[in-house]
């Protein structure tokens, strides 16, 4: 089956490289959010990645502007992914927020349509299970920026069947992204890992025993890493670090995932990292 439409949930960070990546290999999709001024951003940040990304990699095809942009739907309205083949959601990392989604893609989709819930830390079994089809709920974890980045975690719950796997690695198949499936438990293995050394960074920046800058050269010069835990963290944005974290610290009852308060305080402060324009780092 080749797919032409896929419905995205939520137009932030990860639905908008999600679906810049999906105009770069020639499909449709229906980007759905809560206001208009989320859509206005989105289009806006879209345009600007089909424009620059292809000089940044050239294996990204140079697509003419307006008719890529025409390829997408920007909507407020869920009932609007009827038509999906295939539904991407990327809502915030909260449970009430992804809970809400998925009680309306229950009523809205078709029975066949297969959900990928794009998520940090929380479990795709609990998801499925508020859904009419836990066979055909995945977790796709996508690494950020979407376009950029040619392997996903993906991650099969309790009742994910084989036909969901194989119909998500289809999906993934064409847009060249090379799939590692794992079980499901909080974290998997991506950010159960790295969001211990993402907090453990801003401890160690809060304690003044290095800048942001110092602690990520150690990563980068030393260790050898594209990059280091404070500017992964700025690009994850914060407040979903900090989502995360909270996550993983309820789930596993285990003190090693306990927020370091410096970076509750920085979202407090709203500086959330490249999103809004300052976090460890400015931009
Ligand atoms: N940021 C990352 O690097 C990254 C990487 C992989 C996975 N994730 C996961 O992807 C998901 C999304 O993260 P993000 O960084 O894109 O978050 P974000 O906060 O940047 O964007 C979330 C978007 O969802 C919208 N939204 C909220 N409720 C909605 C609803 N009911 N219907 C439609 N849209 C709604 C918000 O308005 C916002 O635009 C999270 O679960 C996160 O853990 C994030």
């Amino acid at each position: 089956m080749e797919f032409k439409t896929i419905g995205i949930i939520g137009a932030g960070t990860m639905g908008i490289g999600i679906a810049a990546d999906l105009l770069f290999h020639r499909m449709n999709c229906i980007l759905v959010d809560i206001t208009t001024a989320a859509l206005e951003r989105a289009k806006a940040e879209i345009i600007r990645i089909i424009r620059f990304a292809p000089l940044a990699n050239p294996s990204l095809p140079k697509l003419n502007v307006e008719e890529a942009i025409s390829k997408i739907t920007f909507t407020t309205n869920i009932e609007d992914v009827y038509n999906a083949e295939f539904i991407i959601e990327n809502v915030p990392e909260k449970w009430e927020m992804k809970e809400a989604v998925y009680r309306e893609l229950t009523k809205v989709c078709k029975p066949e349509v297969n959900f990928a819930v794009n998520t940090s830390c929380i479990s795709v079994t609990k998801v499925a299970s508020i859904t009419d089809r836990p066979d055909k709920v995945i977790g796709i974890h996508f690494m950020n920026p979407s376009y950029l980045k040619n392997c996903v975690e993906a991650i099969k719950g309790y009742h994910t069947s084989e036909a969901c796997i194989n119909n998500a690695k289809a999906l993934l198949d064409q847009m060249k992204k090379e799939v590692i499936l794992v079980n499901d438990l909080p974290g998997f293995v991506t950010n159960r890992i790295s969001h211990l050394f993402m907090n453990e960074a801003a401890f160690v920046v809060q304690d003044d025993v290095a800048t942001p800058a110092q602690v990520d050269e150690i990563f980068t010069k030393c260790y050898g890493h594209k990059m280091g835990p404070l500017e992964t963290a700025d690009l994850i944005g914060l407040d979903t670090v900090v989502n995360s974290l909270d996550i993983l610290y309820e789930s596993y009852q285990d003190p090693k995932f306990r927020c370091c308060p410096l970076l509750r305080k920085m979202v407090d402060a709203n500086l959330l990292g490249r999103k809004t324009g300052k976090g460890f780092y400015n931009y």
